[in-house]
């Protein structure tokens, strides 16, 4: 018999679905349990992906059900995605109560019977509810953080794959801070297999690429009425994938910072590594002191949301 491991994904809504069929197409772990309050829900996408599985010529099982955490027993990676997405006019920060509870009650029943796991968060606002997951956890801050820095970046590359008309897969760059307006672009560290990408593109492109990524969650909830989750669902699937498969992946996640870049009791996105063990690394990346002050601007609104949580 060959050994299970298991990734699992509460929510089965548009990202929660999206990273467990994305998973399941990586093959990132033998078994993907896919939950969610609503009846039928992730039983039916469930099944759905697996039947996609003779098609797209893969072997991860998957497996949906109702709220019952005990088939999300000894999972190796839980993805966290329950919880309200954002509306046409809503900001991130609009659903911090409601999400809130949910994330709350679903980490804690997720602890229960899986208290190995590495959690990732994606429900929103993205770093209070990191914030929220690591309380109702326990766990060290190695095994709990969010994601947003790979979604972000991926938005950035791909614009910038656009505008030069060049394979999004060499294009690297890294921005840090908290998942939202006040998120800080790093172009210094931007580069086309391994070209710095002022040499490629004039700096007034590269602010609008700048602004786009910024509000490119905005952009997509114009357009659908409600926000995105291909990418997001891409996203945190990457990073479940570093730790199932213990890669040692280069990503930026929100985790909280005792200290690093001067900041202590925060969460916000940063470049780490991740493996087995979870965030195994914190990179300390030399900053400005431009994008330091942008950094300890991001990292005071989130501070201020987390201080909102404190008091809910
Ligand atoms: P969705 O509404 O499609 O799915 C959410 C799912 O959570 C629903 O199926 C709902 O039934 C389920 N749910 C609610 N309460 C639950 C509970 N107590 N236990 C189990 N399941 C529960 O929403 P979508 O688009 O999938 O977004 C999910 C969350 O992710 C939102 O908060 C959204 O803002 C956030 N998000 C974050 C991103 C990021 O970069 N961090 C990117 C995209 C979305
Ligand atoms: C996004 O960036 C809304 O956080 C969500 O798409």
């Amino acid at each position: 018999m060959r050994d299970i491991m298991k990734i699992s994904v509460i929510g089965a809504g548009n990202v929660g679905a999206s990273c467990a069929d994305v998973l399941a197409h990586k093959e990132a772990a033998s078994e993907v349990v896919l939950l969610d309050i609503r009846e039928g829900i992730a039983e039916g996408k469930a099944l759905d992906i697996w039947q996609s599985a003779p098609i797209d010529r893969f072997n991860t099982r998957t497996k949906g059900v109702t709220n019952d955490y005990e088939a999300t027993a000894d999972s190796k990676v839980v993805v966290i995605t329950s919880g309200l997405p954002r509306k046409p006019g809503m900001s991130r920060d609009d659903l911090i109560v409601t999400n809130a509870k949910i994330v709350k009650s679903v980490t804690e029943n997720v602890m229960k019977y899986s208290p190995e796991a590495t959690l990732i968060i994606v429900s929103n606002p993205l770093d209070v509810m990191t914030y929220q997951a690591y309380l109702s956890s326990k766990l060290p801050r190695t095994k709990v953080m969010g994601m947003a820095g790979v979604l972000d970046t991926g938005r950035y590359r791909a614009f910038i794959a656009n505008e030069l008309k060049i394979n999004p897969k060499d294009i690297q760059g890294i921005l840090m801070g908290g998942h939202g307006d006040t998120m800080v672009p790093l172009p210094r560290y931007t580069t086309v297999s391994g070209i710095p990408v002022d040499q490629l593109l004039p700096k007034e492109k590269l602010d609008k690429i700048i602004e786009r990524t910024k509000f490119g969650g905005g952009e997509l909830v114009k357009l659908m009425g409600t926000s995105a989750w291909y990418a997001p669902g891409s996203a945190a699937a990457r990073m479940a994938e570093a730790i199932a498969r213990d890669q040692q992946r280069v990503l930026p996640c929100c985790v909280k910072l005792e200290g690093e870049y001067g900041l202590k009791d925060v969460f916000v996105g940063v470049p780490v590594v991740l493996g087995r063990h979870g965030v195994e690394q914190i990179i300390e990346l030399d900053l400005t002191e431009e994008e330091h002050g942008l950094l300890q601007k991001s990292a005071a609104a989130v501070k201020e949301m987390m201080d909102v949580l404190d008091k809910m």
